[in-house]
């Protein structure tokens, strides 16, 4: 599978770029503002694939949300977004400063590609308001995001689509089918100490980071739940686009709330039978999956498997 990730590391993002370059033909890498800043999360795509020899292009996206304040994720990912990790000195230099026209140009020119989101939706919605043609010529387009009424950062909202709304709603709009791979699967893949141990065993400098981010992510986890075990949600979300066969979705309609109080950035997924939303002259087209569950352990030791193999 060719795969472009746009993604905003951050802890999982971290986890998930190697993933991608084990598992799928990774053919490109863009940034986003997200968990931190556009300067951070490029820097740290560059650093994660510096360290582990993913010798991708990355390109710097949008650096705020279609509409609002930009949001951070420091409080979880840390102030530099990898936590507490050492990084060595960056050599690798972005290739460019224009994710969106990169994205564009690479679904055009490139057969059977999957663009695969694990961030805020930003730079996939403005690829869309460049090239409405965009869904089109692309393969596949798989999100981590979103949850049928499930949140993270609010009662009912995830953070990718919290962090940009608009964007989300512009994206399911225009761009569907979108595989929303959400909190109801990724929540369910969790990982701890032993997985850890697994991932450190090999000590090699990528095994490492991979390592430490993930312990930095369980630590946090510790420290405000009480939780032994932590979702690594974007490296889950990168097994859903390479390893379909492992997961069970159904598709429905789904939107996102834009200006409820309590539910702004909540993806509705409307779950009733079709045939009640006909009879209620409410006729909305199932044009998304949502993905439910999964085999939880063949997903962790292929994330595992993935990281040890750097
Ligand atoms: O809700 C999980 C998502 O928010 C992941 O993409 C993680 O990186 C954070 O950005
Ligand atoms: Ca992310």
């Amino acid at each position: 599978m060719k795969l472009v990730l746009d993604c905003d590391p951050g802890l999982d993002d971290a986890v998930a770029i190697l993933v991608a370059a084990h598992y799928a033909d990774l053919i490109g890498i863009t940034t986003v503002a997200g968990n931190v800043g556009i300067n951070r999360t490029t820097r740290n795509a560059l650093v994660v694939a510096q360290v582990a020899g993913v010798d991708v292009p990355i390109h710097r996206g949008a650096a705020r949300p279609l509409a609002g304040a930009a949001v951070d994720g420091s409080r979880i990912h840390g102030q530099t977004g990898l936590g507490n990790s050492v990084l060595p000195d960056l050599t690798w230099s972005e290739a460019s400063d224009d994710a969106v026209a990169y994205i564009c140009d690479t679904a055009r020119s490139v057969d059977d590609l999957h663009l695969l989101a694990i961030g805020p939706l930003t730079n996939v919605a403005l690829a869309l308001q460049r090239d409405p043609d965009l869904r089109r010529h692309l393969a596949g387009l798989t999100i981590m995001g979103g949850g049928a009424h499930i949140g993270n950062i609010t009662p009912v909202a995830e953070f990718n689509i919290w962090a940009d709304p608009e964007a989300a709603a512009v994206v399911f709009e225009k761009a569907a089918p979108v595989t929303m791979v959400g909190l109801d699967v990724t929540n369910r893949v969790v990982f701890g100490d032993g997985d850890i141990a697994r991932m450190r065993a090999t000590a090699t400098p990528a095994t490492e980071l991979a390592a430490n981010v993930v312990e930095y992510l369980l630590d946090r986890f510790r420290e405000y739940l009480g939780h032994s075990t932590v979702p690594v949600h974007d490296a889950t979300a990168v097994i859903a686009a390479t390893h379909p066969q492992l997961f069970e979705k159904s598709r429905h309609p789904i939107a996102v709330e834009l200006s409820g109080a309590h539910t702004r950035g909540m993806t509705v997924a409307d779950l009733r039978p079709a045939a009640l939303g006909r009879a209620l002259d409410q006729p909305r087209p199932p044009t998304s999956d949502v993905v439910w569950g999964t085999d939880v352990e063949a997903v962790r030791e292929l994330i595992v498997e993935a990281v040890v193999a750097y």
